[in-house]
């Protein structure tokens, strides 16, 4: 089984995917959990080459989207699907709905030709759930602000870039609604955790059916 979980920066995947990892643990399930861009050393090597780019060599929009399919095709082929065949549930923080909604939403690349692009490095491999953590992308950087912490991409790449990213993660949702769970994050972790909670549980008992 292959689980992403998407959102926009910020709204608290990580802490979430721990907690999804501790449960998969408690309960005998095998668990693998990944990240992208990045996931093995290859892709990790190119998630350095995206995020640390100076002003000096920027990468442009195209440029960007073919850097996180290389590392997605690689995270892929060498990590999730093996991992699956041997039985493990992999759950990846990110995959190709964050190239639909930052590259696609947020830069203004054609979606359809990011789907081609999908196809084409990742055989179209979609997860088999995928949870989207949703949340208004201004409150996320007032408790952002309220915390104290540093600015990240988020702040960077301004509200509006957060706004139109919200919109595709939402429009996917929409469109294949079999396949993505959209979860309220606008609340504290526990509501969080109540929303996933039955998720977990049925994939339990697909693994300790009594
Ligand atoms: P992430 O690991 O969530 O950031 P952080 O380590 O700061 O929590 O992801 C790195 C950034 O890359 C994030 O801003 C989203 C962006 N991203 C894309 O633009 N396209 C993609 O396909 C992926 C996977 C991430």
């Amino acid at each position: 089984m292959f689980i992403a979980v998407e959102g926009v920066d910020g709204v608290g995947k990580s802490t979430l995917l721990q907690w999804m990892g501790r449960y998969m643990l408690d309960n005998r399930i095998p668990v693998v959990r990944t990240r992208e861009p990045g996931g093995t050393p290859t892709a990790e090597r190119i998630r350095g080459l995206i995020l640390e780019v100076t002003q000096y060599d920027p990468i442009n929009p195209w440029g960007e989207a073919c850097l996180f399919n290389a590392a997605r095709s690689i995270h892929l082929h060498n990590l999730v699907l093996p991992e699956v065949a041997l039985g493990s549930v992999v759950m990846s923080d990110r995959y190709c709905l964050s190239t639909y909604a930052y590259q696609g939403g947020g830069r203004g690349l054609d979606l359809g030709k990011l789907e081609q692009m999908h196809e084409i490095a990742c055989n179209g491999v979609y997860p088999d759930i995928t949870f989207i953590l949703d949340a208004d992308p201004k409150e996320l950087l007032a408790r952002q602000i309220a915390r104290g912490e540093a600015p990240d991409r988020m702040e960077l790449e301004g509200l509006e870039f957060q706004y139109k990213c919200r919109d595709i993660f939402l429009y996917f949702a929409q469109m294949y609604p079999d396949r993505h769970v959209i979860i309220d994050a606008s609340g504290d972790i526990d509501s969080v955790k109540a929303q996933i909670l039955p998720h977990l549980e049925a994939i339990k008992h697909k693994f300790h059916p009594q």
